[in-house]
């Protein structure tokens, strides 16, 4: 009877079994030799003595191999309770060498993660890192969420729809480029990769396909982050004549979902809101990670005050300063970290850009830092400072300054949020906000023109509507983030469904009637014949699996991932291509002139 690696139990104790694997570890104990073999499943020990063992002598690890044998029972010091397969091994009869292999560039065995090697090297031979068991749980626990979206989708009547992949090159405010590719049919022409389905998901509404969904392959051509891949999944939806509050309430519905079939876990709905400007002025940022508090205060008052000349001079020409106190009980014997480590995050948080930072701690009603000095120049607002934070003891108090705001506040709700993770006293494990009231236009900082805060697809909310023409900055759309844990999984909107009102948009963000014409002039048109309201949001799956799985990490997520320059190093990707073929393409593309 054939049987995976995972899968030998004590029920099969006496069964004749083959079983096909990779032998991971090689134990040669004189008389016996033991291997463990591995799948996907897991690992079942086989046993070889006598002639057999001398066949077996000859593997090496990895070899992929087919062993015939008898399962039995292990004797009662030799059970290993961390295995589901841990009491039964395989004595084998039979061995057929499928094929050998090079010695691995690194090992595989769980206690080996320790001694990884370097990012390129586990994605150079990515077919080897995805044989470890972590790496199989994270592609398998994907796969699980997957199913259990589209069955959600699939059981309240949703469309699994198709949009293509070369599109046009459209006018895109999401911040990112565009990947493009020539036409060899239309020579001199190009076809974009489209960042995101949405003008084709607007269309299937146009048509009355009204409620769609999509695990969509998108492309951004843009540096790749920790939670940023040039080629992402978006789980995408959209559906008319609904509003926010029913996008919502199906997301919740569907998180809740798949919360509980793939963690076993209740979430609790409706998941909390606040809007865009609370987010900003609380937390620094619009994806707040909800899991503590740690509000953000403006102290640049007492810090004008104090003697602190650094954060002082920033002051004065300009700047901020701004506080965040933490509960880190630091001093006491529960301390959650130590000087070094501050230090570290300091760094950290420089390397951001901040021009003044420090950090002090608080005990005995006082201020105190290493060296006492700068909480000596404190002194003489400390009072001010203790009930503005409403400091306690044991609390880590950071200051950072800066003239540029946004830096400022960048920085601080970075360090909020990763120092927040290291005292770890979360109030829940898993904490969900919904970001709305987003302005659909933002002030470039040094240049001070307007552009769209999203995509220009968003309608404007109806109480702001009036502010389009005179004071656009204060017009708020009907977009909705959804963050977990501090990253954002998810964005949407309901869109303009008139085409006056959407080239009035469009014009609003600088594009003249051409422009407009040229990029999107196919979606003014669609929009003219009778489009419904329509909304929708899309989810970055890879984000959602990882923190859903507890890491801000969505390369362990993906099956073959790009490195921090965009690169490919299992196929060597992107590559030159050769002269002569390049030639041969290039007049291939080129347009008659
Ligand atoms: P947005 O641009 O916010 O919205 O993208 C939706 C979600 O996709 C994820 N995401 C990424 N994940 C991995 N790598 C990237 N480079 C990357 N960029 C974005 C984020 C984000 O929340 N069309 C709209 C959606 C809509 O309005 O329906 C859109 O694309 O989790």
């Amino acid at each position: 009877m054939d049987k995976n690696c995972g899968e030998i139990r004590a029920a099969d104790d006496g069964k004749e079994v083959v079983m096909y694997g990779w032998c991971r570890n090689i134990r040669d104990h004189g008389g016996k030799l033991f291997i463990d073999l591995a799948d996907r499943y897991g690992m079942t020990q086989i046993v070889f003595e006598g002639d057999i063992k001398k066949k077996a002598d000859l593997l090496g690890r990895e070899y992929t191999v087919k062993i015939s044998g008898k399962v039995r029972k292990r004797e009662a010091d030799a059970v290993d309770a961390t295995s589901n397969t841990g009491d039964m091994e395989v004595y084998a009869s039979d061995i057929d060498t499928i094929n050998e292999a090079e010695i691995p560039p690194f090992e595989i065995g769980d206690e080996k993660e320790a001694f990884l090697p370097g990012e390129d090297i586990r994605l150079r031979y990515r077919y080897i890192d995805l044989r470890r068991s972590r790496m199989i749980k994270n592609i398998v626990f994907r796969d699980s969420v997957t199913k259990s979206i589209r069955k959600f989708f699939w059981e309240n009547d949703f469309l699994e729809l198709e949009t293509p992949i070369l599109v046009r090159d459209t006018y895109d405010a999401s911040g990112s480029r565009t990947f493009v590719v020539p036409s060899r049919v239309n020579k001199g022409e190009f076809f974009a990769l489209p960042q995101s389905p949405q003008l084709y998901k607007q269309l299937c509404m146009v048509a009355g396909l009204d409620k769609y969904f999509q695990i969509a392959k998108v492309f951004r051509d843009e540096d790749p982050r920790e939670d940023r891949q040039p080629e992402f999944v978006q789980m995408d939806v959209e559906v008319s004549f609904k509003d926010e509050k029913y996008i919502q309430n199906l997301i919740e519905k569907l998180v809740q979902r798949v919360f509980s079939e793939n963690l076993h876990k209740e979430v609790k709905i409706p998941f909390r809101h606040m809007d865009y400007s609370e987010a900003i002025k609380k937390y620094g940022n619009d994806k707040p990670d909800m899991r503590f508090d740690y509000e953000l205060v403006d102290i640049s008052d007492e810090a004008k005050r104090s003697n602190y000349n650094i954060l002082k001079r920033v002051l004065e020409s300009g700047g901020k300063a701004i506080a965040v106190a933490f509960d880190a009980d630091y001093g006491s014997e529960k301390q959650r970290f130590d000087k070094d480590y501050m230090l570290e995050s300091i760094e950290t948080a420089k390397n951001l850009g901040l021009r003044g930072l420090t950090w002090m701690y608080y005990s005995g009603n006082k201020l105190h830092s290493v060296p006492e000095s700068i909480a000596a120049s404190f002194a003489g607002v400390e009072k001010d400072l203790s009930e503005k934070l409403e400091l306690k003891d044991g609390n880590v108090v950071i200051i950072g300054a800066d003239t540029s705001e946004s830096t400022l506040l960048g920085a601080m709700s970075k360090l909020r949020r990763i120092i927040g993770i290291k005292i770890g006293k979360f109030k829940e494990e898993h904490s969900f906000l919904w970001v709305d009231k987003f302005p659909l236009y933002e002030k470039d900082e040094v240049t001070g023109a307007l552009q769209p805060a999203h995509n220009p697809f968003v309608a404007p909310t109806e109480e702001t509507m009036k502010y389009l023409d005179s004071e656009p900055e204060k017009a708020l759309g009907k977009r909705y983030d959804l963050v977990l844990n501090g990253v954002e999984i998810g964005g949407g909107s309901i869109r303009i469904h008139k085409p006056d009102m959407q080239r009035k948009a469009l014009k609003s963000m600088g594009l003249s009637d051409e422009d407009i014409e040229n990029s999107l002039g196919f979606l003014l048109k669609a929009l003219s014949y009778g489009a419904p309201i329509h909304g929708g949001i899309a989810f970055g799956l890879d984000r959602f699996v990882a923190v859903m799985a507890g890491s801000d990490d969505i390369k362990d997520f993906i099956l073959f991932p790009r490195n921090r320059k965009a690169e490919s190093p299992l196929d060597g990707s992107p590559s030159p291509i050769d002269s002569k073929r390049l030639k041969a393409d290039y007049d291939l593309y080129k347009k008659e002139q």
